[in-house]
């Protein structure tokens, strides 16, 4: 066995190629699910087909994209022993909290456990992505009180998942939108989230293991917490006047704005024009609140005349979910219902084609120290 140089990398890994991938290309301004343009996908598709498309690598025909609901479908409900790991968890847990533990569960009772092939992956992965908006809704309606709404097969993911969460309060516009929202954060190539799934899928450790780890990744305000730090941000600025302070007081204590900014797109973000649509459309159909909508328009206008950052999926998609009445810290875990067809297929290619991941670090801390007696220190 030969020892590789060993090679210093950037900071953040910036700019290196950690994996091959045949799941989703990442460029400036442009973002491909197997080939396929997301503006071909997120104004035709549903996440179902979007979902098939990256877990079996093609777009389904008619028969096989209504198997493929009916599956779907079929494994929405959450057994007795998951809704009581939820209804036991503390009420303090967020939902990014209950999502990691919940899936992090479902390893147990996994009828594929401890087995890592290509079709047992597949079959998790359809019982990862049916249970997690069931997951989430649960949580939901534990929080406000209620009890949990059993799916409906008859209704697509996104409705679905709408009537789970939200019932008859359910905005109108609720399963389009977020139809759409859960396609442009199916996939993302290799985001942080992605990675920390594939390096735990790499020591060959199962997919529950993997999407719980990307799940944690996710948590984090770099990363799809931003969605949440948005609507946090916009609180604290309260009104279009409020705007200019707030921009100089964040640029003076190098605050990095929320929603703002990507190690990949340079120029723009493009997940970000559809959400944008759907924040205004959704902006002008509410008449009371914080004029969310407008803030984040000045807020955009006046942090780029002095420097700068395309915003991110996570700025108009906080927005969106909030006027669809979704309260403000459920973004992220919004996201995460969208991102799990992408990550299993990840795990699945990390699987097929496994290399443990292993760098190196370089060691800065001190050398050559002596050992001194705990009553001698
Ligand atoms: C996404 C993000 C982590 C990418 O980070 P990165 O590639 O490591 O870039 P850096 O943090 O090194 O930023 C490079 C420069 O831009 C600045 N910058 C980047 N994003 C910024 C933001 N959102 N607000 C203010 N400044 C920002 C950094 O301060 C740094 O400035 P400097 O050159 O003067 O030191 C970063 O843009 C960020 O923190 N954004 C806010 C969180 C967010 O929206 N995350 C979701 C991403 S989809």
């Amino acid at each position: 066995m030969s020892k590789a140089t060993p090679v210093i990398a950037p900071r953040g890994l910036e700019g290196v190629v950690a994996a091959a991938t045949a799941v989703g290309a990442v460029a400036d301004g442009n973002l491909q699910y197997r080939g396929y343009s997301i503006d071909q996908l997120a104004p035709h598709a549903s996440y179902e087909e979007v979902a098939h498309l990256l877990l079996m690598g093609a777009l389904p025909n008619a028969a096989a994209l209504t198997a493929f609901k009916t599956e779907l479908a079929g494994h929405r409900a959450l057994s007795p022993f998951l809704l009581g790991i939820l209804e036991n968890m503390s009420p303090r847990g967020t939902a990014m909290d209950v999502l990691r533990t919940v899936v992090s569960a479902s390893a147990a009772e996994d009828e594929d456990e401890g087995d890592n092939s290509h079709a047992a992956n597949l079959r998790k992965a359809v019982r990862l992505t049916a249970k997690m908006p069931t997951i989430l809704a649960a949580y939901i309606r534990r929080r406000a009180g209620e009890r949990p709404v059993s799916p409906d097969p008859a209704l697509g993911h996104a409705a679905n998942f709408a009537q789970m969460a939200f019932g008859d309060k359910a905005h109108p516009r609720a399963a389009e939108v977020l139809n759409t929202c859960f396609i442009l954060q199916a996939e993302h190539g290799l985001n942080a989230s992605t990675f920390a799934a594939r390096i735990t899928a790499a020591t060959l450790a199962d997919m529950h293991a993997a999407v719980t780890a990307g799940l944690a990744a996710l948590k984090g305000p770099l990363h799809g917490g931003a969605t949440d730090g948005t609507m946090r941000m916009l609180d604290e600025i309260g009104s279009v006047a409020a705007v200019p302070t707030f921009v100089d007081k964040s640029f003076a204590s190098k605050y990095k704005f929320p929603g703002f900014g990507h190690r990949v797109y340079i120029n723009v973000d493009p997940r970000a024009k559809y959400l944008r649509r759907f924040a205004g459309e959704l902006a002008a159909m509410t008449a009371k609140g914080t004029p969310y909508f407008a803030i984040q328009e000045a807020l955009v206008a006046d942090v780029n005349s002095r420097r700068h950052f395309p915003v991110n999926v996570d700025y108009y998609a906080a927005t969106t979910y909030t006027y669809l009445g979704i309260p403000s810290d459920l973004g992220t875990s919004i996201f995460a219902i969208g991102r799990i067809a992408g990550w299993c297929a990840h795990i699945t290619e990390q699987h097929d084609d496994n290399r443990l991941i292993r760098p190196e670090s370089e060691y800065t801390g001190p050398t050559g120290r002596v050992w001194t007696p705990v009553a001698g220190r």
